[in-house]
């Protein structure tokens, strides 16, 4: 297996970084293609927590090259306050963290954008206010910022300059804001260019180098499949392509495909912010998984809502990311519940249906359950009980993938491969 990614098959924070980090030990590179510093991969190592929000999962084994590629946007600040901290924690140099060159920038503007919009509403999509949103917007209006474009004055100058005066007008009459002046805006970017410089390359060609050398690269997806901007629950996405085709698009796999797809999902279901969610729970055990399973967001401190294993939106994820296998996580938290139920299908209109195809109006999706027997595992000594072998067994058929690995506990160590 030289190609192999790791993406979120639900709503995002599955506990992929935890995974990413333990598969990076037998990978040469990691690849971050998506999404920016909005993600929060936290890893506990040797009972040391470490919250990776930008710089890929890969960067605490020091064999391994962390890349951040051309789909991902960057804040310059953000991702040197990040450096700076996992600095003292692991050994980053530009040796073994490279960012490419055509990553967009998200600037000052873009994030005073994203805090006004979701302020005022009418339609919250729960976005992290860092000014991801927006800066895709430029992106895609082909007004935005490429980290080349910090290293020269007059470039910067130059495509700041686009559409800024439009910027300028909106957001006075609009928010009632000014926004910073263009000199101000190019001076700490380019500061901040200056600080990142020897960090920047052309990512894409890197990869085709270390692929053509046969070296083993791990692409790290950054919040879930069902948060993607074109098969996701639009409009309570994210603004970036975080299913497996952002991976082609993000940061390349030149001459090769993906071999093997994890798609890492909870035992159960959660979700930050608003949007459909058929499975969630309003009740005492859903309060109880909120509690133990600490679901509360790494980048956001809010709560997430908390739900059943919903299947049909799982093999939605499986058929739009073609997962090869899963990865299920927090089956701890499962353990001891009063109940254990999956969601296999849901009735819509009368009808039964068993995948969430976009076309399913997921508010009025009503969820079919299987009921189990909770199982009561304690994970130690490596056995696992009946009931909680026939849940994980129920979700692998119904997919009809494999579940290779779960785990069961936030550490390194707490997983097991199946396969
Ligand atoms: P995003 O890309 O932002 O969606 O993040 P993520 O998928 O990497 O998930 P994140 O690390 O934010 O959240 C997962 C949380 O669950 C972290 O606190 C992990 O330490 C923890 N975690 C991961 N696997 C397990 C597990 O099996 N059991 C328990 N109890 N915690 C786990």
């Amino acid at each position: 297996m030289q190609t192999l990614a790791i993406i979120g098959a639900q709503w995002g924070d599955e506990g992929k970084g935890k995974l990413t980090d333990l598969l990076a030990e037998k990978c040469d590179l990691v690849v971050r293609y998506q999404g920016g510093h909005n993600a929060g991969h936290t890893i506990w190592v040797n009972g040391q927590k470490t919250v990776l929000h930008v710089i890929p999962s890969g960067v605490l084994h020091p064999h391994c090259l962390s890349v951040i590629g051309h789909g991902v946007v960057l804040e310059p600040e953000n991702f040197l306050n990040e450096l700076s901290k996992i600095k003292g924690v692991t050994n980053v140099t530009p040796d073994n963290l490279k960012l490419s060159s055509t990553a967009t920038v998200i600037t000052s503007y873009h994030k005073l954008l994203d805090a006004a919009r979701e302020s005022q509403g009418p339609e919250k999509i729960g976005t992290t206010g860092k000014g991801i949103g927006p800066a895709y917007e430029d992106k895609v209006s082909r007004r935005g910022i490429k980290v080349k474009d910090l290293l020269d004055k007059d470039t910067l100058v130059r495509r700041l300059s686009t559409g800024y005066a439009e910027k300028a007008i909106l957001f006075k009459h609009l928010y009632q804001i000014e926004i910073p002046s263009i000199e101000s805006e190019v001076e700490r970017l380019y500061r901040y260019g200056q600080s990142l410089k020897d960090y920047v390359t052309d990512t894409f060609s890197l990869i085709d180098d270390k692929l053509s050398q046969g070296k083993r690269v791990l692409y790290e997806g950054a919040q879930g499949i069902l948060l993607d901007i074109d098969y996701g629950t639009y409009p309570y996405v994210t603004s970036s392509s975080t299913a497996g085709a952002g991976i082609y698009t993000g940061a390349g796999i030149p001459g090769r495909k993906l071999e093997e797809v994890i798609g890492v999902a909870k035992a159960y279901t959660t979700r930050v912010g608003e949007g459909p969610f058929p499975t969630e729970l309003f009740d005492e055990v859903g309060a109880e998984i909120q509690v133990n399973g600490n679901e509360i967001g790494a980048t956001t401190g809010r709560k997430r809502r908390c739900g059943w294993l919903d299947i049909p939106l799982l093999r939605y994820s499986v058929k739009c990311s073609q997962l090869t296998s899963i990865a299920l996580t927090k089956l701890d938290i499962l353990s001891n519940l009063k109940e254990l139920k999956v969601c296999y299908a849901y009735e819509v209109n009368g009808k039964v249906v068993d995948c969430a195809y976009p076309g399913i109006n997921l508010y009025n999706a009503k969820p079919l359950y299987k009921e189990f027997k909770p199982f009561t595992d304690d994970f130690s000594g490596g056995k696992t009980s009946k009931e909680l072998e026939d849940y994980i067994n129920f979700i692998q058929e119904s997919l009809g993938i494999q579940v290779g690995i779960y785990a069961y506990g936030p550490d390194r160590n707490q997983i097991v491969f199946r396969k």
